[in-house]
């Protein structure tokens, strides 16, 4: 079994007001595994954040299921899927809300401010995340003594102290300069090759080219979903339906210039 596996899942806002009920995911499948590097692309307003956040157990579907390691994310209690997230999820926003009177090593402990955890090894895993992306020797240091991109790897940092199997991420690199931008995929890439699961949004073909696989969403309906050049194969990725939605993404690619080159006709075969 996949380790994410999300069912027909579908999303209205609003759905008791007629006049305002809007439809935002439409029958979405899709299967992740673990340690896949996914990136989700589509224009404003196609329901990316929708996903995600509906993957993140904070936005529940109006139709369909999510199934993470197995467990049926919205059969869960309120309480209980309060627990599977900070047991399973870590969240990178574009805005990193860093607290700005905490040092970076009280905000990557601020996850583990409700857990039993002995304060001092909360401090130990807080410096142990701190040192894994390279800020080790900033740990006293506030958010505004930081520059962007450290500041962005502190938000990676406090996503993971909970070592969640999945990392969440809704552009990470949105309000940053290139430069600092890659930093952060750096991190992402590095955390990826140590075997963690990584689901990111993204306006940036750049940064989904980094990706394992790339899905595209339009209009709330996933349109193709293909290997990036960084995992050509001849075959249809993992989680594609068929090999038609890597064409069908081949061919909206070239249709629509503002999402790549063509990749995937390529991985097409
Ligand atoms: N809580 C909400 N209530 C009603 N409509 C919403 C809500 N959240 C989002 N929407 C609408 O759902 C649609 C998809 O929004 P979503 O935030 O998922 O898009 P997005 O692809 O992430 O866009 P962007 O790239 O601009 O961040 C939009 O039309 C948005 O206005
Ligand atoms: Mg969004």
């Amino acid at each position: 079994m996949a380790f994410i596996s999300i069912e027909n899942v579908g999303k209205t806002y609003n759905e008791t007001e007629l006049d305002s009920a809007v439809q935002v995911l439409i029958d979405i499948s899709v299967e992740i595994e673990e340690g896949e590097f996914i990136a989700l692309m589509g224009p404003s307003g196609s329901g990316k954040s929708t996903l995600l956040t509906t993957i993140g157990a904070m936005n529940r579907p109006s139709t369909g299921k999510i199934l993470v390691d197995g467990i049926d994310v919205y059969g869960l209690s309120d309480e209980r899927r309060a627990d599977f997230r900070m047991e399973y999820l870590g969240f990178v926003f574009q805005q990193h809300h860093l607290m700005p009177y905490l040092t970076a090593l009280e905000n990557a402990m601020l996850p583990l401010a409700t857990s039993r955890v002995p304060t001092r090894e909360k401090r130990e895993r807080a410096m142990a995340v701190l040192e894994s992306v390279s800020l080790g020797n900033k740990a006293s240091r506030l958010p505004n003594q930081l520059s962007g991109g450290e500041q962005g790897r502190l938000a990676i940092a406090r996503a993971l102290v909970n070592q969640p199997p999945l990392l969440l991420a809704d552009e990470p690199t949105g309000t940053l300069d290139s430069k600092t931008g890659s930093e952060i995929m750096e991190v992402f890439i590095e955390l990826n090759r140590r075997g963690q699961t990584i689901f990111m949004v993204t306006h940036n073909q750049d940064n989904a080219d980094l990706a394992d696989r790339v899905l595209q969403i339009r209009d709330g309906s996933l349109v193709g979903c293909c290997s990036s050049p960084r995992n050509r194969t001849n075959s249809a990725p993992v989680g594609c339906k068929s090999p038609n939605e890597v064409e069908l993404a081949g061919i909206h690619r070239q249709d629509d210039q503002r999402v790549g080159s063509g990749d995937c006709v390529v991985n097409a075969g």
